[in-house]
């Protein structure tokens, strides 16, 4: 509701928006420069505050900062107590009494918690992605928290890179739909209420795109990648109304995304008209000066501050230098007010300055957190989210009685792994195995077995990790267990701490003596169903080549076993379709369905005298498995793709629909998928780019007309200057259940 006079009786109404407005700049203008700076300044939670202020380190300098206004926000406090803790310094010591904002990385769950984000995105399921954020929100915001540093919205094509398991894949179009569907569920439609927390998109920007896929390595891309890969998840969590973006400690172009003007103003705070602020990722405006970019502090504070970094994440350079910077007329006071104005101002939506305690409510805590409600909703999410990637002669699902079963692999019985390596405030050891997910399943006789460790030794948050690849003393006890079994099934895969952040790897096989493990007990019994674990693709060659069934499973938080066993026994049929391709070995990478077409595409490969044509000549050129792929117990079919027309003008809506059957023996959820090629344009553009999806289910011998609506949004690019244009020319439509889908279709736009 827009600000009005009413000519009847004089009364001027406000909108919320505008009284907000008005409580900041009157706060403003009685604070301090101090004061102001302070408001920038987010320290991490350095003790447990309900206790004496401890003497090491900087908790001193932290506490008097706090008493004394200087301080905006806290990270990683834990609990109501502890909230309510640093609240009451903050709010009751403090000349102004401004509350902090309480920031958490809430990434896929807080106590409860649902699959990976990686994991999520495999179910294309936004209604169910959506709740999986409302569940998080719900528990992070019953304990005092009312920010989260998510949803990490980062494109990545490098499996290498550990942190793909936080993100939603390779694709720009199911990844902002993803964004959008997580900032509405942590955001909901209103902020001040008490189960509602305000977002985090990052990182800002194309961290995704890290070289080689080494952790926080530098990043050299293409204006035409920046604009048409990296930044539309980011420009649909701004649409979406995000309140913050998170910045990231990669370059871009030679310039840290920390420091960068050209990101964080021109695009961000000027094109896209973004309201929110920016915090900095951690120390990533000290690190400025790591880079090489800035040369000291002062110059840090300086170039951070001026390219659109609002708030500083414990480089505790902001509180140290800006205040001088403003004296020597470095720095505009503006700046300062800017950045202080858009803090602020989510604070007050927040509803903060009404009650600072809101969010800190005891009762709320006991009520919420691993409420049985949210146990239904991750487990809902993970069943979603589980793909099937292989099923020879029907080997899946199980029969659930009369069979002799040996489940194999130390993954099979961890409770810790399937929480991820963002389970930060969830308890170790709560995930649902899958062995104890099987053991609901009573009609059969199921023997577990170990055989190798896949890590030795603690593991950590904080240590690397030793995996275990000579160990093989327990092979001989799992191989007798196959022998005897009617189906084996082998949970491998990767430690839930050999992906997520700093954990990227060069070899994407399955590691340690896990492969050994999977060939010897193959030689036994070849009725083997493999249960991926995983935070990223893995080159599964061997077992693509041998193993009947494949499921991928990641890491489905903490009701995984029951989800794997669910999907194992076919109480759920499985849906998911992956986010991101798999390669055949780490040499392929980047391969990606969204690939250009080059001037040298392959074509003929019969042809043995083809050798200059674009490919490796040690390895099939085409992934292991591609983007959106998923089979499911039932199977589906396509046909009758049709476009009204072939001819539409620039303004037209283009309805394009397509039958699909149910041709199987079971209902099924399937995940069709449009695709468009623009076949001439005047930057290159890919061979495919999804451009719409829907999630539908079918009874057996059910066929449903599904229909699309494209316009000259989804025909357009962004340029190599970083402009959205929509050019005439001929198109190219596929529709199917994968991007590896031929059925097809042209249009011309006119
Ligand atoms: C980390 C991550 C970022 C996280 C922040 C706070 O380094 O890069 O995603 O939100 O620090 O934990």
């Amino acid at each position: 509701m827009a600000c009005t006079d009413n000519p009847n009786n004089n009364i001027t109404t406000y909108s919320e928006a505008d009284l907000i407005n008005k409580k900041v700049d009157s706060l403003i203008k009685i604070m301090t420069l101090k004061e102001k700076i302070g408001q920038m300044n987010q320290y991490n939670g350095f003790w447990d505050v309900t206790g004496p202020v401890p003497d090491e380190g900087d908790a001193e300098k932290k506490y008097e900062h706090l008493k004394n206004g200087l301080v905006g926000s806290m990270l990683s406090v834990r609990g109501t107590k502890a909230v309510r803790a640093v609240q009451k310094i903050a709010v009751e010591e403090s000349r102004l009494g401004i509350p902090l904002i309480i920031g958490f990385d809430v990434i896929h769950g807080y106590k409860t918690l649902s699959p990976i984000p990686l994991a999520e995105a495999a179910s294309w399921d936004l209604e169910a992605i959506e709740k999986s954020a409302q569940v998080a929100a719900a528990e992070a915001s019953a304990v005092g928290i009312n920010w989260t540093f998510a949803p990490m919205v980062d494109i990545s094509r490098d499996p290498r890179w550990g942190r793909v398991m936080e993100g939603a894949g390779e694709d720009p179009f199911l990844g902002s739909k993803i964004a959008v569907a997580r900032v509405k569920g942590f955001q909901g439609d209103d902020l001040s209420a008490v189960n509602t927390i305000a977002a985090c998109a990052k990182h800002f920007a194309a961290y995704g795109f890290s070289e080689a896929g080494k952790e926080y390595n530098t990043v050299d891309i293409g204006s035409s990648t920046l604009h048409n890969v990296a930044l539309p998840p980011f420009k649909a969590a701004v649409d979406a109304g995000v309140k913050t973006l998170m910045n990231a400690f990669n370059e871009y172009d030679g310039v840290p995304s920390t420091g960068n003007e050209y990101l964080l103003r021109d695009i961000l705070k000027d094109e896209w008209n973004f309201k929110g602020f920016v915090i900095s990722d951690w120390a990533s405006i000290k690190e400025l000066v790591v880079w090489g970019y800035a040369k000291d502090k002062k110059d840090a504070a300086k170039m951070a501050v001026l390219a659109g970094s609002d708030m500083d994440m414990e480089s505790h350079i902001y509180i140290s230098e800006l205040e001088q910077l403003v004296k020597d007329g470095i720095i505009e006071e503006s700046i300062i007010d800017d950045a202080v104005s858009r803090i602020l101002t989510v604070k007050f939506e927040l509803g903060l300055f009404d009650d600072p305690y809101r969010y800190c409510d005891e009762t709320r805590e006991k009520e919420v957190v691993n409420s049985q409600k949210h146990m239904d909703a991750v487990l809902d999410m993970a069943k979603k989210s589980i793909v099937l990637l292989k099923n020879e002669n029907d080997l899946l699902p199980l029969k659930k009685e009369g069979q002799n079963i040996a489940l194999i692999g130390a993954l099979a019985n961890e409770k810790n792994s399937p929480l991820g390596s963002w389970r930060i405030a969830s308890k170790d050891n709560t995930a649902i195995s899958v062995l104890e997910g099987m053991q609901n399943y009573k009609g059969n006789n199921l023997v577990y077995k170990k055989g190798a460790d896949v890590s030795v030794g603690d593991t950590q948050f904080v240590n690397e990790l030793t995996i275990n690849t000579t160990d093989k003393s327990e092979f001989k006890d799992a191989i007798n267990a196959a022998k005897k079994a009617d189906v084996v099934v082998m949970v491998l895969g990767e430690h839930g701490f050999q992906s997520g952040e700093a954990r990227s790897r060069t070899d994407i096989n399955l590691p340690g003596v896990q492969q050994d493990l999977l060939e010897e007990v193959y030689k036994v019994n070849k009725n083997i169903v493999l249960v991926l674990n995983n935070g990223r693709p893995l080159s599964i060659n061997w077992a693509d080549n041998h193993i009947p069934a494949i499921l991928e499973t990641w890491q489905l938080g903490t009701q995984a076993g029951h989800a794997v066993a669910q999907v194992l026994y076919g109480d759920y049929n499985p849906s998911g379709k992956l986010p991101m391709t798999f390669p055949r070995n780490v040499g392929q990478i980047p391969i990606y369905y969204n690939h250009k077409n080059t001037g040298r595409p392959v074509s003929d490969t019969n042809n043995p005298n083809l050798v200059f044509w674009s490919h490796y000549s040690d390895v099939e050129n085409t992934p292991l498995y591609p983007f959106g792929h998923g089979l499911s117990y039932t199977s589906f079919k396509y046909e009758n793709l049709v476009l009204e027309k072939t001819v539409f003008g620039m303004d037209e809506n283009i309805h394009v629909s397509v039958d699909v059957s149910n041709t199987g023996k079971v209902t099924g959820k399937e995940v069709v998928q449009l695709y468009i090629r623009d076949l001439v344009a005047s930057t290159t553009r890919p061979v495919k780019e999804l451009k719409g999806f829907e999630l539908i289910e079918l009874q057996t011998g059910e066929t449903k007309t599904v229909k699309f609506v494209l316009n000259k949004a989804s025909l357009g690019f962004y340029n190599n200057q970083g402009r959205f244009i929509i050019e005439s020319g001929e198109f190219e439509i596929f529709i199917g259940g994968s991007s590896y889908t031929t059925l097809n279709s042209r249009f011309e736009l006119k």
